[in-house]
């Protein structure tokens, strides 16, 4: 592939990572879990940024400076939100500071209240968004082919007390929006999506962002599309974006006059003109990772036991989350045991969202039963994990990296019995380390590396 000349600088330096006449990972002593050098000197992280062009940003950033207009509404934040509401084909877009500011606005700019609807399997901010505002989050089960809302179970959740429901259109793949349409409309319900994962993807070529009464975009920097910290919501109801307007800016309608309990939900200048300069990538981020994807796919595809995310190649897609799922039954080799010998290589694969928020607290406080009718999260939150993508990686790393797996695969049943047999004596160093800082006992002085 042609990488993009705005691209060039980024790629050309993770050259670091790929070192000459790299011996490929085949046997398991080869392995840096079990003694091997770890195949990257450089660590890969899952969700590292992507920037625009550097040159352009700094154009922006000086004007920023001339200008003295660093917050409140300046030229950056408008001009981006103009961008943005053409982008999805909305009315209004209302830039905020971050994506969980923005779902909290919204919620309570619709008027939530009671319980809602939502998803476990998601970041925690879905749920939190609610709880902040003393609202009750009934999580829902999900369609394990989606890994987003399963209709069928929403019924079943609704209560008197019902105002509302989340839709999350987890890696970037939409919800099933008509039927949650459906349900919303024939219970008086409000519909609100988290789309922090789908910047840039589209529902039966519609842009995600134009659905429900609202949608709440994050721009944080582990996002495809950053803006250094960020968020929106974006609508095309006239009386709601004018709420959300007033809402985040403390309730100010005029230079003296709050009408309106508010927050500070503000985009700041910097961030806008970030946006507005990754904007202009938009097209190049997502070739990445569309490149990265297939080149994932071409390696992965014929092994056993491992199930690569699946996007519907007919609408428009992000493809920024390299999702894998893990069969143990046929790999021997434990999702958790994978990340780990990823780890030791420098790859660090992520478990997403695991433990799903009802393990979390305060929640799985409130509702220590709540994994009986979760029986597809539980399972999914044992089973997934994410792969490094974006500008970060290309084709010689995930050949790396897909090779890692492999060997780990197929050499899965001995890894199995190694690993279980392996005492992993970092908890204990930790805490006689612990011990010799405080008491610094001779022994101790001379024992432990401090
Ligand atoms: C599904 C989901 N919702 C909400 C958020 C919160 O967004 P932010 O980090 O911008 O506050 C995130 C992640 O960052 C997310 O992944």
């Amino acid at each position: 592939m042609a990488i993009p000349a705005i691209l060039s600088a980024t790629v050309i330096s993770r050259s670091f990572f790929c070192e000459r006449g790299y011996e490929m990972k085949k046997n398991i002593d080869d392995l840096a879990i079990f003694g091997g050098s770890p195949a990257f000197h450089e660590k890969l992280h899952v969700g590292r940024p992507n920037l625009g062009d550097r040159k352009r940003l700094l154009e922006r950033l000086e004007d920023m400076l001339d200008r003295r207009w660093l917050s409140n509404n300046g030229p950056y934040v408008q001009e981006f939100e103009q961008r943005v509401s053409d982008m999805i084909g909305v009315k209004h877009c209302i830039a905020m500071c971050n994506g969980t500011v923005a779902l909290e606005i919204a919620i309570r700019s619709l008027g939530l209240k009671g319980e809602v609807i939502v998803p476990s399997f998601t970041f925690v901010a879905t749920a939190h968004a609610l709880q902040w505002q003393e609202i009750t989050p009934v999580f829902c089960d999900i369609d394990p082919n989606t890994h987003t809302l399963d209709p069928a179970c929403i019924e079943k959740m609704i209560t008197p007390r019902t105002t509302g429901i989340i839709g999350v259109h987890l890696w970037g793949r939409p919800c099933d929006i008509t039927a949650l349409e459906e349900i919303a409309a024939a219970h008086n319900l409000k519909l609100l999506f988290d789309a922090a994962h789908g910047f840039g993807c589209s529902y039966k070529s519609r842009m995600i962002g134009s659905f429900g009464s609202a949608e709440v975009f994050s721009f944080h920097p582990t996002k495809f599309f950053n803006t250094c910290e960020g968020g929106a919501i974006v609508t095309d109801d006239d009386d709601l974006a004018e709420k959300i307007r007033l809402m985040k800016n403390f309730g100010f309608s005029g230079y003296d006059n709050v009408i309106y309990v508010g927050t500070n939900g503000k985009m700041n200048e910097f961030s806008a003109l970030m946006g507005l300069t990754n904007l202009e990538s938009l097209d190049d981020f997502i070739g990445v990772n569309r490149e990265n994807y297939k080149s994932y796919t071409h390696e992965l595809s014929d092994l056993a036991g491992v199930t690569l995310i699946d996007y519907d190649h007919r609408e428009k897609c992000n493809y920024q989350y390299i999702l894998l799922e893990i069969d143990e039954t046929v790999t021997h080799v434990s999702r958790d045991q994978l990340v780990d010998i990823l780890r030791d290589e420098n790859v660090l694969a992520r478990r997403y969202f695991y433990p799903g928020c009802h393990k979390m607290e305060p929640y799985r406080s409130y509702f220590p039963q709540a994994g009986l009718v979760l029986p597809a999260t539980e399972m999914l939150v044992k089973r997934v994990f994410s792969l490094p993508t974006g500008t970060a990686v290309g084709p010689d790393e995930i050949k790396k990296i897909c090779q890692i797996i492999r060997t780990a695969i197929l050499c899965g049943q001995e890894i199995k019995e190694r690993l279980s047999d392996h005492v992993d004596i970092a908890p204990v160093v930790k805490y006689l380390n612990g011990i010799a800082r405080h008491a610094k006992p001779d022994w101790a002085e001379q024992m432990l590396p401090l």
